[in-house]
């Protein structure tokens, strides 16, 4: 039965009803809409726009329809979309009373509604793996905070850092998106119902009532806007992107980190998979998809963006496309954030390797730069002085630890003994003291203020 067919000859062609339906992926709506069914009959009642004993009817049989498809005993099937599909079975079970649900009501505000009630829950689920994830950094980062790593820009040995710091990097960014999922919250908990198709109504409500009942924030102040909102869907598609632009940066690094190349992160067998024909090979399958599916969150970004765009007030049906790009969305993040903390979770290093490929590639020629900094010459000085330094090192196949101070004396007469003693990694490292940088102490402090900023989730 179709909720409008009162007005039309004919009915709809097969084909139409197959185009137009949304309950084959609204169906996951079902209990947000059972939910703001029971608050809307409620209030109905209190309100006396219907008798008390209708709306504990209403009640009463939504709440059946609820248990049972949670036992599973009903399906969810044979209608154009989840709110037709519920109030028909509600007549079914209940009768004639049964139709004054939709009393003041209109499918607008009402999947306005149920979106909003699934997309708070899903940003509550988010944020919960997210704590997680920070959870498995911040316990890397405590475990390897005395070992030093090398630092790349441009993909090159730059300088040598602190493994914390290496993960408290990626808590920062993580802990941001943690910070933009709970900021959207607070717009995603606004309340649409009661603006029906788009006007308001005519029926003295109370959405007070309502929202109350829903555990909204706010009731919308304006009926055209709230049936036509569809920004929070947008907002955490995009706070869902960056998270995913986040992991997938993380993903590069793993599969860089693993390969044989580096050799500096051991993914344990468990997250890893083989090849068909190679047997050697133990291939970084995880962090690919998770890189790879970053794509599809863009492209649902850019998908709803331009649903959106261009849309005449108030409700369109172009919104129904919403749904499957936010379902998409939450389900792909989710799965991805799960994923990655098990796997940073069960991560081994290889500590040695990574001290050892810290000291390469002259990782510390800004040390005696600066080293000759200090002495006095110019920095633009001390850095030619330096990068010639290291064109004798290429040309002799050494490094700065192999010099003896004669060798350092005849690039500039301003290096003495003590130049040694800056040239080494974990000197390197210790030297960079500012807060956030690579010292060991730096590295501990921005480990705690992190822990700091998720004391408030
Ligand atoms: N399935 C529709 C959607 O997702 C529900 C609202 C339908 N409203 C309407 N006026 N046709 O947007």
């Amino acid at each position: 039965m179709k909720l409008w067919e009162g007005r039309f000859d004919n009915p709809t062609a097969a084909d139409a009803d197959e185009f137009n339906e949304s309950l084959s992926f609204d169906k996951k709506l079902y209990r947000a809409d059972i939910t703001a069914s029971i608050a809307h009959a409620t209030m109905l009642g209190k309100c006396g726009v219907i008798l008390e004993d209708e709306a504990n009817s209403i009640v009463e049989g939504l709440n059946g329809i609820l248990s049972d498809i949670e036992a599973g005993s009903i399906q969810i099937a044979g209608a154009e979309d989840i709110h037709s599909f519920v109030e028909t079975e509600l007549v079914a079970r209940i009768g004639q009373v049964g139709k004054k649900l939709h009393t003041a009501r209109s499918r607008n505000d009402q999947v306005a509604t149920d979106m909003r009630i699934y997309v708070r829950e899903s940003t509550k689920r988010t944020k919960k793996l997210l704590l997680g994830l920070l959870d498995a950094l911040c316990r890397q980062a405590y475990l390897n905070i005395n070992y030093i790593m090398p630092g790349f820009t441009h993909l090159r040995k730059a300088q040598p850092i602190n493994c914390a710091q290496y993960f408290n990097a990626y808590s920062e960014m993580f802990l941001r998106d943690l910070e933009r999922f709970d900021e959207s919250e607070r717009r995603v908990n606004v309340m649409p119902l009661g603006s029906a198709a788009l006007a308001g109504t005519s029926y003295p409500i109370d959405r007070e009532i309502t929202k109350n009942l829903l555990g909204f924030a706010e009731v919308s102040q304006n009926s055209l806007d709230a049936v036509s909102d569809r920004d929070f869907i947008a907002e955490y598609i995009f706070c869902a992107s960056l998270t995913m632009a986040h992991l997938s940066r993380l993903c590069e690094d793993t599969i860089l980190y693993s390969s044989e190349e580096f050799g500096y992160w051991i993914i344990p067998d468990e997250y890893s998979t083989g090849s068909s024909i190679m047997p050697q090979k133990k291939n970084p399958d995880i962090p690919e998809l998770v890189r790879g599916k970053t794509g599809r969150v863009y492209g649902h970004l850019t998908g709803i963006l331009t649903m959106m765009k261009g849309l005449p007030l108030a409700y369109n049906k172009d919104y129904q496309e919403d749904k499957e790009a936010f379902f998409d969305t939450e389900t792909t993040l989710n799965r991805c954030i799960s994923i990655y903390t098990a796997l940073i979770a069960n991560l081994k290093l290889n500590t040695n390797a990574m001290y050892e490929a810290a000291g390469k590639g002259f990782s510390t020629a800004t040390d005696v730069a600066d080293y000759l900094a200090k002495k006095g010459v110019p920095f633009r000085d001390a850095h030619a002085i330096t990068g010639k330094l290291v064109r004798y090192c290429i040309a002799e196949n050494k490094d700065f630890l192999g010099l003896t101070l004669d060798e350092f004396k005849n690039i500039s007469q301003s290096f003495e003994r003590d130049v040694l003693g800056v040239v080494t990694v974990r000197s390197s490292a210790e030297s960079r003291a500012s807060v956030g940088g690579s010292s060991l102490k730096a590295a501990r402090a921005g480990l705690a203020s992190i822990k700091r900023r998720l004391k408030k989730y």
